[in-house]
């Protein structure tokens, strides 16, 4: 009976969950349901949380210590990817390409890595091995597998344990993978054959892909905020060239009060603080480990959850599988952050483009980072900032796109899921994009500090500091305001400012205009009449940039 059974059931092609099934799969719906496309960049984590997979099961005792270790070399081997399929991120070797440089296999390389003292976590990440160009580290390392070579030492080189896979063979799995998660397994069963079927006992994918995730989202959110501080930085550097130049602030985009160049800055400085202080509040709240979770009730293994969670950096277990498996708050969080972070460089983006036009003229915009017209050849464009400001609308439509995707869904794991990937993949991506620009741009950008002086010196922007004068002259507010009204007006009307009207003429409009009026009005004054905590009085710009400074230093 089993034998008839087991004839018309339909050749498996290496799935995952095939044993129920006659049919084969549409061929088209197939292909259509696949993640693997975009799934494969979270090889390394896949692989980083398989292996702690590896030792927690192994710890309950369904691998010896001789198949956990093969196990775990098995996955780094899967983890050493062809380089064109490789995540990309600087820094970071690939282990495939420095072993064919060396003559030797990624295997030896990381036993040989693993024996230096000076080798440490800042090494690695998940499988990959990070080391600059000139880590001595690197250095020494060549010169081993070339005395290695030299010596002809056959035993170092052999590995013939593992039957190396071949670029045909990886690209048959990778044609086939349903997911990241059927891809290794695929991979991992040509490296070391059946116990790499042992590999699943006691989980799920649907722990898998949650974890994968929280381990990408946790690496963005660090990258995001190293970035965020360059940029941060780099307006602090402008903001101390600046020193006590001033400018218009706007309110309804008509001149206001004049400010420092300075505390214009570090308005941006204090969104960029909050922006990290939002990721660092969701990377908090994120850094809990699902593995044990199973599919939805539970690990049916009696497995310690801790060993999973302490090797991959998460502060403890998730606390319950119905949510573990299915809560994605954490990418809802982390595309939130970065659609809010992308509308403070949105506004930055439009601000330096309108300041860059003839009518304001505050500054020039840098030639590396503009383009000309192909029809009018008198144009510098400001191409990006004009992408900036497009960038995050993408932004805001990833985070549209995770809430409406999580609103309706039951508990526990739904295919939709799958869907949430992609936008945050291309949240990290549109933002290391930006922030690998915007500091050098930040930093390029030359003001015209006498055209924003000017700017903020005409147009009686002092007339609040002349109201001020006067109340200080025990003329109640009120009263102050309408009578400086009416000496701009007489300003306006004979085309005057403020404090080229002679004494004489203020003292028919009221008897409270003193002699020490046109000093109290100066441009200066103007700013250091503003002494309050986030104030623009020069005194407490240099305290808050100094201040500024010292925080974003010291948490980079
Ligand atoms: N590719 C799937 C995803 O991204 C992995 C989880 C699959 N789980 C399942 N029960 N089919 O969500």
């Amino acid at each position: 009976m089993s034998e008839q059974q087991t004839k018309t059931k339909p050749a498996d092609g290496g799935k995952m969950w095939s044993g129920r099934f006659r049919e084969p799969l549409d061929a088209v719906f197939e292909q259509w349901q696949r993640s693997f496309p975009f799934d494969v960049r979270l090889l390394p984590q896949e692989v980083a949380a398989s292996k702690a997979h590896a030792r927690t099961i192994a710890a309950a005792g369904v691998l010896t210590d001789a198949e956990l270790e093969r196990m775990i070399e098995g996955l780094d081997q899967v983890g050493d990817i062809a380089p064109e399929f490789a995540p990309v991120e600087p820094g970071f070797v690939n282990p495939r390409l420095l072993a064919a440089e060396l003559g030797t296999t990624p295997r030896f390389i990381r036993r040989w890595l693993g024996r230096q003292p000076e080798f440490s976590e800042i090494h690695v990440k998940h499988t990959r091995i990070a080391l600059a160009k000139d880590d001595p580290l690197l250095l020494r390392m060549k010169n081993h597998f070339a005395i290695q070579a030299n010596l002809n030492l056959d035993g170092e080189d052999a590995c013939e344990e593992f039957p190396t896979t071949t670029e045909a063979d990886l690209a048959a799995s990778m044609a086939r993978a349903e997911d990241i998660h059927h891809f290794v397994e695929l991979q991992l069963t040509r490296m070391i054959g059946p116990l790499a079927l042992k590999l699943h006992t006691g989980r799920s994918r649907n722990e898998q892909i949650a974890t994968d995730m929280r381990l990408f989202v946790r690496e963005a959110i660090d990258a995001t905020a190293k970035g965020l501080r360059r940029w941060a930085l780099a307006l602090i550097e402008l903001a101390e060239q600046a020193g006590d130049a001033a400018m218009p602030s706007y309110t309804h985009m008509q001149r206001a009060e004049p400010v420092l160049v300075a505390h214009w800055l570090l308005a941006y400085v204090a969104m960029i603080e909050r922006d990290i202080a939002r990721l660092a509040d969701a990377r908090r709240r994120m850094n809990y480990c699902p593995l044990g979770s199973g599919a939805v009730a539970g690990a049916t293994l009696a497995l310690d959850r801790s060993i999973a969670a302490r090797e991959l950096g998460f502060d403890s277990p998730t606390a319950n599988s119905l949510d573990a498996t299915s809560d994605r708050d954490f990418l809802l969080e982390f595309t939130q952050a970065l659609a809010t972070l992308g509308v403070h460089i949105s506004r930055f983006a439009e601000e330096i483009t309108l300041y860059s036009t003839a009518e304001f003229g505050y500054l020039d915009l840098p030639e590396a980072f503009s383009t000309g017209s192909s029809a009018m050849p008198q144009k510098k464009n400001p191409d990006f900032t004009e992408l900036l400001r497009g960038k995050s609308a993408r932004l805001a439509g990833a985070a549209t796109t995770l809430a409406v995707l999580m609103k309706g869904l039951p508990l526990a794991y739904n295919k939709d899921l799958q869907e949430g990937q992609e936008p945050v993949f291309d949240t990290a991506d549109t933002v290391r994009g930006i922030l690998g620009i915007l500091p050098a741009f930040t930093r390029s950008l030359k003001f015209n500090l006498e055209r924003m002086r000017t700017a903020a010196t005409t147009g009686y922007l002092n007339a609040m500091a002349a109201a001020t004068y006067l109340s200080n002259q025990g003329v109640p507010f009120r009263k102050a305001h309408e009578i400086v009204g009416n000496t701009v007006r007489l300003g306006l009307e004979s085309g005057r400012e403020l404090d080229a009207i002679p004494l004489a003429e203020l003292q028919g409009l009221s008897s409270a205009y003193g002699e020490d009026f046109r000093a109290a009005i100066a441009l200066e004054a103007t700013l250091d009449c503003h002494d309050v905590i986030g104030g623009t009085a020069r005194a407490r710009v240099r305290t808050a940039l100094a201040e500024a400074r010292e925080r974003l230093s010291s948490g980079a």
